[in-house]
């Protein structure tokens, strides 16, 4: 575990858990599987993070765009997210984890939705670590449905456009109220954002790794914590 006197660790932390497919592919397996691992690690990192001081962890699990993966894969992983929210209630409860959703779940199945909301029900006196987890989540979908609350606020003469502030516009993202991201977590060795999390990472700090998530274990973690407090963070100041 991290040296917490040594280490600043961030307040809120992001992760693009990317590669599962890749594992298994290095191993001859269906992607399906990688998932698996993959899910695995989810519930095994979270509890891990949750330890380390981390305040806020925001997991990108399902994107708006996921959808257009091939129908095996994407009913893979709702059979996935399925068990392994089952799973996690339990888990979590130990680690008095604060479970909430992000993206618009109206789009998945109701028994999925019912689980997600059961999820948050049983998690909300929590005060632990906040866990977000992003499904059917894009960031620019986001951002428009911000907008579009805004304009209808304007519309009913509840707010003057020429005073919209940043912060009106953070307040309405499902993220409103938390602190915007320190670090950025991308598994799987790209460089990009895919959509997640555009508004409020801002000034957030990057870590790609070519480790792929199944693999992404406790001392991935630590090293992204480790490269993170070298970072000379300026904010746009000198
Ligand atoms: C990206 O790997 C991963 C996903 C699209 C799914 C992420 C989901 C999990 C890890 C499960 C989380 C589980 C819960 C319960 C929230 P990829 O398929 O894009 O990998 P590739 O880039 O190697 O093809």
């Amino acid at each position: 575990m991290l040296d917490k006197t040594k280490y600043h660790i961030p307040e809120h932390v992001g992760i693009i858990m990317d590669g599962n497919g890749r594992w298994a592919k290095k191993r001859a397996l269906p992607r399906s599987i990688g998932h698996k691992f993959g899910a695995q690690n989810f519930r095994k990192i979270t509890r891990y993070i949750s330890k380390t001081g981390v305040k806020v962890l925001t997991l990108y699990a399902f994107s708006t765009e996921n959808w257009k993966r091939p129908a095996d894969e994407v009913s893979a992983l709702m059979v996935l997210f399925k068990q392994y929210l089952i799973d996690s209630l339990t888990d979590f409860r130990e680690d008095d984890i604060k479970v909430v959703f992000i993206g618009d779940r109206s789009a998945f199945d109701p028994k999925l939705i019912e689980l997600i909301n059961e999820s948050e029900e049983v998690a909300k006196d929590r005060k632990g670590m906040l866990l977000n987890i992003a499904m059917n989540y894009g960031s620019r979908d986001e951002i428009l449905r911000a907008v579009k609350e805004l304009c209808t606020e304007a519309s009913e003469g509840k707010l003057d456009p020429q005073n919209i502030t940043e912060k009106d516009i953070s307040d309405r993202l499902y993220t409103g109220g938390l602190p915007d991201p320190d670090l950025i977590i991308r598994t799987g060795g790209e460089f990009r954002l895919s959509n997640f999390l555009l508004y409020q990472s801002a000034y957030s700090e990057f870590y790609s790794t070519e480790t792929l998530w199944p693999d992404f274990n406790e001392e991935a973690f630590d090293k992204a914590i480790i490269e993170f407090n070298k970072r000379n963070r300026r904010f746009g100041g000198v």
